[in-house]
């Protein structure tokens, strides 16, 4: 099914590139601007926070920019900093400067309905991108297989486990989790729980406790993981942390108390400070999601959208997800992500996703020399 609807996107892009310098366009909308020169359909783009993680500015920013251009539009890209009101203000801006379309990952379901139910009023097409808003009313949704991101983090976490604290029974985990109103850190649970609950169940693992972090903070999660660690008479055997983020907030906290390299972390991102503590052996495991191929997937839908084209547009997703709020089913681009070890760190450097050099630094350059990381 993936792999089917990969090649047709494949095709379509082949297509959308092969009339790109005529827009092929009869309804006289005129989104051709191969060169990206600027003055193609604008496309406004809202991304959600900086401090929760290196992904969006780090990445999603320069990729989205890049791709979009690639399709002809004109994208502006602005970050609300984690603030609920300052990303309706932005949407609003780029929503009265005339975008066609628009790409939010909202800080919380909320506000990205709220700006997509204001947005469709004005007949500007609206795309979730990467976190989908509960309740909300965009015809699009792009993102990752966020239940399997969760599984990945929980078999992470297992083999950690057995290389770590082998025959350990019950071994005690803490997982600090993702902010509650963000709808992916409740998938990346469920994942999870898919693969740990049957082993708390069995007596094989113990629960010390779950805590959601609000807003993704780091420093929060650092510290709510010291009480949960201290609260346990300073025990722990695993750690799930949903992302690179909050896992370098746990490792600082595990350091302070002996403990890091000797308890398995997780996370999520494959930042660059994240593949770094993975060469170290501070964090057992981190996610590789491809950002890149999320970007060009929500820029040819948004090419797709620009022009009218739906027809299109439904062509590219590969399948649909619920939204449980909403009771319905929303299209959707679903992408793959990949589990990360020491021992593949450098399949995200073979992906050019980051550099050798961004990751191979002074206490990491004998683990990238071992590895062939160059
Ligand atoms: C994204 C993660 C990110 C987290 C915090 C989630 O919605 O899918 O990649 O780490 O937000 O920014």
């Amino acid at each position: 099914m993936r792999s089917r609807s990969l090649a047709v996107g494949t095709v379509l892009a082949v297509a959308v590139t092969a009339c790109g310098t005529n827009s092929g366009n009869t309804s006289g909308s005129g989104t051709a601007d191969p060169g990206g020169s600027g003055d193609g359909v604008k496309v406004g783009v809202v991304l959600p926070e900086t401090a929760t993680s290196a992904r969006w500015e780090g990445f999603d920013k320069p990729l989205l920019d890049k791709a979009l251009r690639a399709e002809g539009l004109d994208p502006d890209i602005q970050n609300a900093q984690g603030d609920v009101q300052k990303f309706a203000t932005l949407a609003d801006g780029m929503i009265n400067a005339g975008v066609r379309v628009l790409l939010i990952a909202a800080p919380n379901s909320e506000v990205g309905a709220s700006v997509a139910r204001k947005a469709e009023a004005q007949g500007i097409q609206v795309i979730d991108y990467d976190r989908l808003n509960l309740g909300g009313s965009s015809k699009f949704y792009v993102s990752f297989d966020n239940v399997k991101v969760g599984e990945l983090q929980g078999r992470g976490l297992v083999d950690g486990l057995a290389k770590l604290a082998p025959g350990k029974k019950p071994a005690e985990v803490i997982e600090i989790e993702g902010a509650p109103t963000d709808n992916n850190a409740t998938l990346f649970y469920n994942g999870q729980q898919n693969v740990l609950k049957p082993k708390y169940t069995s007596g094989e693992l113990k629960l010390v406790q779950s805590q959601p972090i609000e807003g993704w903070d780091n420093q929060k999660g650092g510290t709510t993981f010291e009480q949960i660690l201290t609260g346990n008479g300073q025990k722990v055997d695993g750690v799930v942390a949903a992302n690179d983020g909050l896992a370098g907030a746990v490792i600082t906290v595990l350091r302070k108390y002996g403990l890091t390299g000797k308890v398995p972390v997780t996370g999520q991102d494959a930042t660059p400070d994240g593949l770094q503590a993975v060469l170290r052996g501070d964090q057992y495991m981190t996610v590789f999601k491809p950002i890149a191929a999320e970007a060009e997937a929500a820029a040819k839908l948004a090419g797709a959208l620009a022009r009218g084209d739906t027809a299109a547009a439904d062509k590219l997703a590969n399948g649909v997800t619920k939204d449980p709020k909403g009771n319905r089913d929303v299209k959707s681009v679903l992408l793959t992500a990949q589990l990360i070890t020491r021992e593949n760190v450098k399949s995200v450097v073979d992906a050019q996703f980051v550099k050798a050099s961004d990751i191979c630094v002074a206490d990491t350059a004998a683990a990238c020399a071992e590895l062939g990381i160059k």
